[in-house]
């Protein structure tokens, strides 16, 4: 049996390829992004400080955080700039018909 948890993101028609998306939910909110027509899901909280990188730009594959402008790769997590040191979760991302779940611990 599988404690995976699905929590609906966006729909597919939602979120533009460059665009992205707060989810905001008790247990820590989440972005969500469409990469070039894929989507990714992360966490939504900077892991150098308290900003929310919904906020942010998406560059690339890349999320740029508002704050200090430091940058994550949005499909792996890991720190691409600095003061960026420390990665972010990232999920795993199903999709049914035309809705986005990020599949969360
Ligand atoms: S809070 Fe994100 S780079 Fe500092």
């Amino acid at each position: 049996m599988s404690s995976d948890k699905r929590v609906f993101v966006c729909t597919t028609s939602e979120l533009a390829p460059g665009a992205m998306k707060l989810v905001e939910r008790e247990d820590g909110n989440l972005t969500a992004y469409n990469v070039e027509g894929t989507f990714y899901v992360t966490e939504d909280r900077c892991s150098h400080g308290l900003a929310s990188l919904a906020e942010g730009a998406i560059i690339g594959d890349e999320i740029e955080c508002p704050m200090h402008f430091g940058m994550f790769n949005i499909k792996t997590g890991e720190p691409t700039a600095a003061p960026c040191s420390i990665a972010i979760r990232t999920y795993p991302v199903q999709i049914d018909g035309e809705q986005v779940f990020a599949v969360v611990g």
